[in-house]
Formats: structure tokens, sequence, C-alpha cells
């Protein structure tokens, strides 16, 4: 990361703060459709993603926008509703940018959720699925280039990325609230194109249980920059392939999200009661 990225970082840093009325200790990236379905409690603020210099705005539809910050049992939680993909053509910088703002915002934990196709052929439509690990295969890594000392080390270790401790406390959450929590590893590719049937099978034979076209990167960053991470996903569609005859679409995808919304909101609760 150049002198000026990390200058503008900053600039984020200083403009986001000033218009909280807490210092959040959590972060919760909500992706596709779960933005609707998570709905933010009364009360906090809303800070359309727009007011913070240098903050990319995502082009998707199904994604909102904006940072909402404020109280969620008992805790001071900043929720980021939309986020920013690779394949909307932003650089990969700009893909981790919130991450690394909330990272010099002092936050610890964050939790990433998306959606995904089911690889595991032992995986429904509607699964809601904890991250164990991820496969990177956008050929990209968002720490390429000059190392910024102040985020962390040039070579950050990957072996507990999501973190085991937070995997407990979901797994303790799901059981506590009657919701199955599958467990799976995650594989990115840059999308937008769904994958071929040949490609599914190639990631499952990789150890791939699910894929999709997000989260990896600020799963990277995050730990680069020392914060424990949480990830859930929806596996809202089986992968190419699994389901001869069946086609993806993005209206499935977010059909399918609505349809699990009020199941992963009760999770999300449910785990941050926990932190
Ligand atoms: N592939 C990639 N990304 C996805 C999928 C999929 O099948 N479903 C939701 N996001």
């Amino acid at each position: 990361m150049d002198d000026t990225q990390l200058a503008e970082l900053n600039r984020a840093v200083s403009v986001l703060q000033n218009k909280l009325p807490v210092l959040p200790t959590i972060a919760i990236v909500l992706g596709s459709g779960l933005s609707k379905a998570f709905g933010v409690p009364g009360g906090g603020v809303h800070i359309p993603c727009s007011e913070i210099p240098g903050f990319p705005v995502s082009t998707v539809t199904g994604h909102t926008d904006d940072l909402w910050v404020g109280e969620i049992e008992g805790k001071a939680v900043l929720v980021q509703r939309g986020r920013a993909h690779y394949y909307e053509g932003y650089p990969l910088d700009k893909v981790v940018f919130s991450i690394r703002l909330f990272a010099l915002m002092g936050i610890k934990t964050l939790v990433v959720t998306n959606a995904s196709g089911a690889v595991n052929t032992e995986f429904a439509a509607g699964d809601l699925v904890l991250i164990t690990d991820h496969i990177n295969m956008l050929g990209r890594n968002p720490l390429r280039g000059k190392n910024s000392e102040q985020l962390g080390v040039r070579f950050p270790d990957m072996s507990a990325a999501y973190s085991p401790r937070l995997c407990v406390l979901a797994r303790e959450a799901a059981t506590a609230e009657g919701i199955e929590l599958k467990e799976g590893v995650y594989l990115a590719t840059l999308g937008p194109s769904y994958e071929t049937p040949a490609e599914i099978r190639a990631f499952r034979s990789l150890g791939a249980d699910l894929v999709g076209m997000s989260t990896v990167p600020e799963v990277i960053a995050a730990c680069h920059a020392g914060m424990e991470v949480l990830g859930l996903s929806c596996a809202t569609n089986l992968a190419a392939g699994v389901d001869l005859g069946a086609r993806l679409s993005h209206e499935e995808v977010m059909e399918t999200t609505c349809r699990v919304g009020e199941q992963v909101r009760q999770l999300l609760l449910a785990i941050i009661r926990r932190f």
C-alpha cells in the first residue's frame, strides 16, 4: 500500500469517527440480500458510504451501501450493508478499504457474511454454513505491493484465519437457538459469471464446500491487521452442475437469502450476545 492510500484511510478514519456516537468494537459485513434481512434495530446512526472519503460504493442490486453504528445485545456494533466486489472493477485495495478502516478504528472482531453456491453435495440450498477456512482462487492478494507496518506484517500467518475461538461461540449460539449450522471451506472465484460444472468438480476435489465471489480479500486484510474473524455463509443454491439441468441466477440467490434471512439474524444476535 502506498503512502497516498494510507493517508486516504487515515482521513476516512477521522471522518467516520467524528460521526459516531460510540466507538464500535465489532464490525459485521452483510453480503448479498442479507443487508435487508438483518434489519438493524432502531436508534444508532446511519452513515451513507458516500460520505466517507475513499469508500467504494457497491453497484450490485440488493445492496444498500451504508454503515450503521449502534447497540446490539449491549455491544457497540458497526454493520456494513453492502460491499465492493473485485468483479465490479474496483482494485483490491478498495475491496478491503472498509476492513482496514475498521482495523485502524480499533475494531478487533470482524464478522463476514456472504451468499455462496453449495459445492458439497451434502449441503442444500438455504443451509447456513460456518466458514472454517478458505481457498483463494482469485489469483490476486490485497497485500500485494509495499507493506504498511501501521497495519500489519509483510508475511501474515493464515493458519487460523477463521478464529477457532469464534467458531466455538458460533456453534454454541447455533445449538442454543436450535439452528442447524454446517461447516465448510469457502473458495473465492473472480466472477461475475457463475462457475461451469467442470470448475465445480475441480473445486470439490481441491477441498471446497462453498464457492463465492467475495470475502477472501477481506479476510486476508483482516488477518493482516490482526483482527479476529468469524465467517458465515448462506448456501443460496447448489453450485453449477450439482443439480443437473438447473440454471443459476442472481434472483435465486436473493430469494434464498430472503427466505433464511430471519434465521441468519437470529444466529447473528445469539453470536453477538456471546462476544
Ligand atoms: N457461485 C458463485 N457465487 C455465488 C454462488 C455460486 O453458485 N451463489 C451465490 N454466490
